[in-house]
């Protein structure tokens, strides 16, 4: 729905919007409070948002006001996993109006579509409450980058369909087991050639770590490279992906050391082109 409108409308009906989700879904009321309070004073001084001055280089293309706001909610979010999800309600559609506002792509099905076989194929598996199957915030950019150091290799880039919910993040990103399984399964049977990657940021490390708990040894043995952004599991290895695995978490990132999310886990565009050149050089493509 955001689509269609300007950006200062679209941060009106997300004050709006969030006001009205949270009384639906009750959020607790210490978790609320200031919450509600804050948001109400949104829908009145959507046109003078409070500039946030920590927006780093990799987040600093999307549009300031929407941007702001997904900021602040995202430093004051509620504890508990139901409170969290009914805030994820509001971060899923605002997430999505921000990458519709810059054009980006949130959603990549070239498995799904039955395309024909790429020299690399990736599986990614998105974040928690990022919209569509591959996300805003990591996804897109690790696509572009791969795109641009792959060349005229081709590329699939095939993103999980899970729901990618807080309570999910507290059950190891089992969810999305299911649905990477699957598409791991099938690009290996399709492509026997292709150079298979798994890849997930966030809660989409923990789905891709469960899965390689999972899978069969000589599955994972025929998995080309393994990359993780932001990833709660750091620094533990990965079943399966031993010498070619890269985990890349920012210094500060409190995720990747069990905590919860702030501005630096939101930040790993900055470390695409590192990402890309890792895939690029194990598939010796
Ligand atoms: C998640 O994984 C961790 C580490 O492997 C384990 O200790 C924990 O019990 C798991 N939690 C669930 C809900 O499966
Ligand atoms: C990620 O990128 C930032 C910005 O370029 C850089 O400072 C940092 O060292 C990189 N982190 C990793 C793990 O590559």
């Amino acid at each position: 729905m955001f689509s269609t409108l300007t950006i200062h409308q679209a941060a009106i009906v997300f004050g709006a919007v969030v006001s009205f989700t949270a009384l639906v879904h009750g959020l607790p009321a210490d978790a609320s409070n200031g919450y509600i309070s804050d948001r109400s004073a949104v829908v009145a001084e959507s046109h003078s948002l409070n500039p946030r001055i920590d927006i780093p280089p990799a987040l600093a293309g999307f549009p300031s006001g929407p941007l702001n706001e997904f900021l602040r909610l995202i430093s004051t979010l509620p504890e508990g996993a139901a409170a969290l999800d009914a805030v994820g309600l509001i971060l899923t559609p605002l997430q999505q109006g921000l990458a519709d506002a810059v054009g980006i792509d949130t959603t990549r099905d070239d498995l799904a579509q039955n395309a024909a076989c790429a020299d690399v194929t990736v599986v990614f598996a998105r974040g928690t409450t990022e919209p569509g199957n591959v996300g805003l915030v990591t996804g897109p950019p690790f696509y572009d980058a791969l795109k641009e150091q792959l060349g005229s290799k081709s590329l699939a880039f095939q993103g999980v369909e899970y729901p990618a919910t807080f309570a999910g993040f507290n059950k190891n990103g089992t969810d999305g087991v299911p649905s990477m399984t699957g598409f791991i399964n099938q690009a290996l049977t399709d492509c026997p050639d292709t150079k298979l990657v798994m890849s997930g940021y966030s809660q989409g490390a923990l789905v891709l770590r469960s899965t390689a708990n999972s899978l069969p040894a000589d599955t994972m043995a025929k998995v080309n490279s393994v990359v993780t952004f932001g990833d709660p599991g750091n620094p533990d290895a990965i079943t399966g992906a031993e010498g070619k695995t890269l985990i890349i978490c920012h210094e500060n990132d409190a995720v990747c050391k069990g905590g919860f999310i702030t501005v630096d886990h939101l930040t790993y565009a900055d470390n695409a082109t590192t990402a890309a050149q890792f895939v690029v050089q194990k598939a010796g493509a």
